[in-house]
């Protein structure tokens, strides 16, 4: 079946089969291999992307399912050479060891910071919760997420591509209008 999914702000058409996962979407038909792939049963998060601005286990998606969306993998958080703050604030506060993790644990904590700013550790940790690292007991993951808050307040909206942007625009619209409703 035919399915066309922009990645990292380009449309890719290909012809999948229907049990092709988002996962192996990523990986296999497009080449991008940062999302990794460490379960496949959705237990461990380490690939985890932004599927239409949110955090989503890509492996838990069908190719299909996704078909018509805007995805953001690790490799479209950088703009023009610059590294997201959020990765910056894991290399700055070690926040991984061997790495493998590493690009799911961002993506999730992006969105985390972005719905939060202000988390308390003990949210953060709540948060992370789905995303699994087998080195680093997570102390020094949790100090990057609270750096990578704090850079991406001084940096906003550096870390939105386009479709991000409007989709966020989209939830604050939908938010207001919940509020004025109820
Ligand atoms: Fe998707 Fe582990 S590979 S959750
Ligand atoms: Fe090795 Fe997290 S840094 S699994």
């Amino acid at each position: 079946m035919k399915v066309s999914i922009t990645v990292n702000e380009t449309s890719y058409e290909r012809d999948v089969e229907p049990r092709t996962l988002l996962s192996d979407f990523i990986r296999d038909e497009i080449g991008l291999t940062g999302t990794n792939i460490g379960c496949d049963t959705s237990q461990c998060g380490a690939c985890t992307v932004h599927v239409n601005g949110s955090a989503v286990k890509s492996c838990t998606v069908l190719a299909a399912q996704a078909d018509g969306s805007e995805v953001t993998t690790i490799e479209g958080l950088a703009r023009n050479g610059e590294l997201h703050p959020m990765q910056l604030a894991f290399t700055e506060k070690h926040g991984l060891q061997c790495g493998f993790c590493t690009p799911g644990m961002i993506m999730t904590a992006v969105k985390l910071v972005e719905s939060n700013p202000e988390m308390t550790e003990y949210e953060i940790r709540h948060g992370l919760e789905g995303n699994l690292c087998r080195c680093t007991g997570y102390h020094n993951i949790v100090k990057a997420v609270q750096e990578g808050a704090e850079k991406l307040e001084a940096h906003s909206p550096f870390e939105l591509t386009r479709s991000e942007h409007q989709i966020s625009l989209r939830d604050a619209e939908r938010k207001a209008w919940q509020r004025g409703s109820s």
